[in-house]
């Protein structure tokens, strides 16, 4: 049992949370101070939908431990693991005024119940610089501002359900996939994500699925600024765009990157479905000739403004085309030249969802065939697959799509699992010479039926 020796109260100037503490000491062979989910916030928050940051305000008893000052930096280091944490509550504070010999040191009421829950270290350095292990109790008065997010929404939302707050950020937008179940609190869930995280000015909900064509989120606006013109760093290049009409997902810079650095000084790089540019514009920026297609004329505006923001505009040529026209076009105009020389070519593809169908437009694309194939062009298309073997999967599909098995000449890489049971991945493979050139003058132009017949007999073959 806790045995008070003394009690009286003080203010607090220095922290505006402390406003007033009640203190006393507590015996060393006293039962615990804790309670289970000492933080947890009134029960009548539960159900809020329009957010009172008053109604979070409570005092809870803390352990502390009296300090001398001479010492209570190397006690503070001695104890790290033991001290409270709490945002926005300091772990040291004055008890009066005029106590300038000691502070009190704010103990972590989960770790620390009595005495004897400091570790043999902690209590060897409490002993080793004379400071007595009683634990006084102090008065902490915590507030909305002392809380994590997920402790509110805790607290607020009904109990039993999930409540993740998890949300991808975007510059100054944070971007949330809410449940059902959380929708009725979606405004407060907004504002409370945004007090929570230094730099968010805009919360945001993910409205509908994936718009199938531009791969942008239909959104809306749980708190904050309307302002959906975020600026991003993404491996030190810095993007903006307008987040609620172009595609940007930040869990996909690993992946830029990994395919960045594939590509070399004087390589030429072909992006079929480039975004606001996260492959094209640090492709240019290792000093590649970039030319990227993008068929939404918002991704295509951004992707040119990004070009100009890293001065990389002279370094990229952008298109506003269907995948397949731009493979039908440009593609095909720049690349018998390129055959010819001996920089390298890369072919980004990175749609997909539909990405592996639009494979078929590289059979037959050229006439001639080059006297040598060192610089037939790397493609790396992208595919998601839901299959038990992603990889056979995907290789299987980019084959039929290219007339052409790819078992034994191409490799795959994970690259994130996007949903239970759904894979994203990237089949890189040098485009086969047998794919790029028709032996027969007609081939590009051939009707899908006798594109079928080719199809099959090269697949048997
Ligand atoms: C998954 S995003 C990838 C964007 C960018 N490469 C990245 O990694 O962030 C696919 C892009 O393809 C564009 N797109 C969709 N269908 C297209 C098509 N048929 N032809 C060209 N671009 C298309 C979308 O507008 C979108 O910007």
């Amino acid at each position: 049992m806790l045995r008070t020796l003394t009690r009286f109260f003080v203010y607090v100037q220095t922290e505006s949370n402390l406003k007033r503490l009640s203190l006393c000491s507590a015996a060393r062979t006293g039962s615990a101070m804790t309670e289970p989910k000492l933080y947890r916030p009134p029960a009548e928050v539960r159900g809020m939908t329009s957010l009172d940051k008053d109604a979070f305000t409570q005092t809870i008893t803390v352990p502390a431990l009296r300090v001398p000052t001479g010492v209570l930096n190397k006690i503070v280091k001695s104890l790290k693991k033991s001290t409270i944490q709490r945002p926005g509550v300091p772990r040291v504070v004055q008890e009066t005024e005029e106590s300038s010999d000691s502070r009190l040191l704010l103990l972590d009421p989960n770790r620390v119940a009595t005495p004897s829950s400091f570790s043999e270290a902690e209590a060897e350095a409490l002993r080793s610089f004379g400071v007595a292990e009683e634990l006084h109790r102090y008065e902490l008065k915590l507030t909305y501002d002392n809380l994590k997010s997920e402790e509110v929404l805790e607290a607020v939302l009904p109990p039993g359900q999930d409540v993740t707050s998890a949300f991808s950020r975007v510059g100054h937008i944070a971007h949330m996939n809410l449940r059902d179940h959380q929708l009725p609190y979606k405004n407060l869930i907004g504002q409370v994500i945004m007090d929570k995280n230094p730099g968010v000015t805009c919360v945001v909900n993910k409205l509908n699925i994936i718009d199938s064509t531009y791969r942008n989120f239909k959104m809306e606006v749980l708190a904050g600024e309307e302002n959906m013109v975020a600026k991003v760093k993404e491996n030190g290049v810095t993007y903006e765009f307008d987040f609620s009409r172009v595609y940007w997902n930040p869990r996909l810079s690993t992946e830029h990157q990994r395919v960045v650095q594939l590509v070399k000084r004087g390589d030429t790089v072909f992006d079929v479905f480039a975004g606001v540019g996260p492959f094209a514009v640090p492709a240019a920026r290792s000093g590649a000739s970039v030319l990227a297609n993008d068929l939404n004329p918002e991704s295509h505006r951004w992707l040119q403004h990004n070009c100009k923001l890293n001065k990389v505009e002279g370094k990229v040529r952008t298109f506003n085309l269907d995948g397949r026209a731009f493979i039908q076009g440009p593609l095909k105009q720049e690349l018998p030249g390129l055959l010819r020389g001996k920089a390298s070519v890369h072919v980004v593809m990175n749609l997909p969802a539909l990405a592996l169908d639009f494979l078929d437009a590289f059979r037959g694309l050229l006439h001639q065939e080059p006297p040598c194939d060192h610089n037939l062009p790397t493609v790396h298309c992208y595919g998601f697959s839901k299959d038990d073997n992603p990889d056979t999967d995907v290789v299987k599909r980019a084959s039929r799509s290219l007339g052409l098995p790819l078992e034994d000449r191409c490799s795959v890489h994970f690259v994130r699992n996007v949903a239970p049971n759904k894979d994203m991945l990237c089949v890189r493979f040098t485009l086969p010479k047998e794919v790029l050139f028709c032996s027969d003058e007609e081939h590009a132009e051939e009707p899908a039926s006798k594109r079928q017949k080719c199809e099959d007999t090269t697949d048997s073959a």
